[in-house]
């Protein structure tokens, strides 16, 4: 394989490449990396390889006419396509790695200071950002691609280890690791991974990737989708827990019965004075057998005979009630809350919220558990759900309604 890249910095390397198992395949021939400066193609005696923009502006363009023949004589040596460098270009992907490795050479264009002339970017064969973030030169973009790639090529890992089972390989987060000692600060290694049962290893590897996936990268899950085994894993696993909050006023049957419905583990209400109180606390105790979603619990012996719970019971008993926004719980279960404000006008300063990309963003470990939140001043929420579509001003939606669009928007992200 060899990989050409086009840099004003050749000196920067050397050094990086030189080490770990980068280092041996390039030692080992597996790879060579081969810089070619743009400077070089210059005629000039200042050799300029950027220019002030046209229009004006801060900052210098690179010039196509260096930059290209640089690109030429690079093609020169190969059939492999001129990848550039930018913030602009596709987000950089594993497969990317997989299809340049598999063929034989490739061209890394490397930008510096405002970035290229508009020309350069359409005769090059692709455009990669290897991030949303900009950075100094292309110089970092095209370490991490010479090591993604050169990492795939046969013989750079040792045979232990399988890059088909990394993150990814299989549009999967990889499993959780472990090694000695078996309990650290008294926190054991899984008692599945010290059983030495082959299948039931196999099975918590992939389960435990699932549901890291789902945690943290729930993009990546749709776009690769489930087989119907994953989908009974995950759903047997049920989904991270979410929250509602509301004045006190708003709770009733509908929306205790879609939080019973979405497995809610708890509807605050806030109440805003004796009175209040008692309201709810009457309408709780005269929930209407109706609105109670259908049963379906474990099946055993125990809990056929044991006698059917009252809806009032069973809806009621997720209503914790409080006495203003500030009393809210920033944490559940030893997860963060994010406080997500559901309003059918939101203020015009409003952030709206991509629940799922929040979430992955988010990146906390464990993640944080999102609470629905109706009717919460502008400094109690985290930021606002996007407005429900059809929900036009006239267009009124019940509460109860609201809260399950909303639930189940954030459940389809989870
Ligand atoms: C300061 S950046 C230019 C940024 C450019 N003005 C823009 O806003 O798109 C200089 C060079 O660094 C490289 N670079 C910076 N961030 C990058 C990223 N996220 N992915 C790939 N290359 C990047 C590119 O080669 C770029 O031409």
């Amino acid at each position: 394989m060899k990989i050409d890249v086009v840099t004003l910095f050749p000196e920067f390397f050397p050094g990086p490449l030189a080490t770990g198992l980068v280092g041996k395949a390039l030692a080992a021939g597996r790879a060579a990396v081969q810089t070619i400066d743009p400077r070089h193609f210059t005629h000039d005696r200042h050799r300029t390889v950027d220019d002030t923009p046209y229009g004006g502006g801060g900052g210098m363009v690179m010039k196509p006419e260096p930059v290209m023949a640089a690109v030429a004589a690079a093609r020169a040596q190969g059939a492999g396509p001129a990848v550039l460098l930018s913030p602009q270009g596709r987000p950089l992907a594993q497969r990317d790695f997989e299809r340049w490795a598999a063929g034989t050479h490739l061209i890394l264009v490397a930008g510096r200071y405002e970035g290229y002339d508009e020309r350069i970017r359409t005769r090059c064969d692709e455009e990669i950002s290897i991030g949303d973030f900009v950075l100094t030169g292309g110089e970092y973009a095209a370490l991490v691609i010479i090591d993604g790639v050169i990492r795939l090529l046969p013989g750079t890992l040792g045979n232990k280890d399988c890059p088909e089972q990394d993150s990814f390989a299989d549009g999967l987060l990889e499993y959780p690791h472990y090694t000695r000692p078996v309990v650290y600060e008294g926190d054991p290694v899984p008692e599945v991974l010290q059983s030495g049962h082959h299948q039931r290893l196999t099975e918590w590897r992939h389960a435990q990737a699932l549901l890291r996936t789902r945690a943290r990268r729930p993009d990546l899950l749709k776009r690769r989708g489930l087989t119907p085994s994953e989908a009974a894993i995950l759903a047997t696993a049920g989904s991270p827990p979410r929250l509602v909050a509301m004045p006190a006023a708003l709770i009733g049957p509908g929306v205790l019965a879609v939080a019973a419905a979405y497995g809610v583990p708890a509807v605050f209400a806030v109440a805003s004075g004796a009175d209040d109180r008692r309201e709810l606390e009457a309408r709780l105790a005269n929930l209407p057998a109706a609105t109670c979603p259908v049963r379906e619990g474990p099946r055993s012996r125990k809990h056929r005979r044991a006698p059917p719970a009252t809806v009032a019971d069973d809806l009621g008993a997720r209503v914790r009630v409080l006495e203003d926004w500030a009393s809210l719980p920033t944490r559940w279960d030893g997860r963060p809350v994010v406080r997500w404000a559901a309003e059918r006008r939101p203020p015009l300063d409003a952030v709206f919220v991509d629940p799922g990309a929040a979430l992955a963003a988010a990146g906390t470990e464990p993640a944080p558990v999102p609470c629905v939140v109706i009717g919460a001043p502008a400094d109690r929420v985290d930021g606002y759900l996007p407005v429900i579509r059809g929900a036009v001003p006239e267009n009124r939606l019940p509460v109860a309604s609201v809260v399950g669009i909303y639930l189940d928007r954030i459940q389809g992200e989870g």
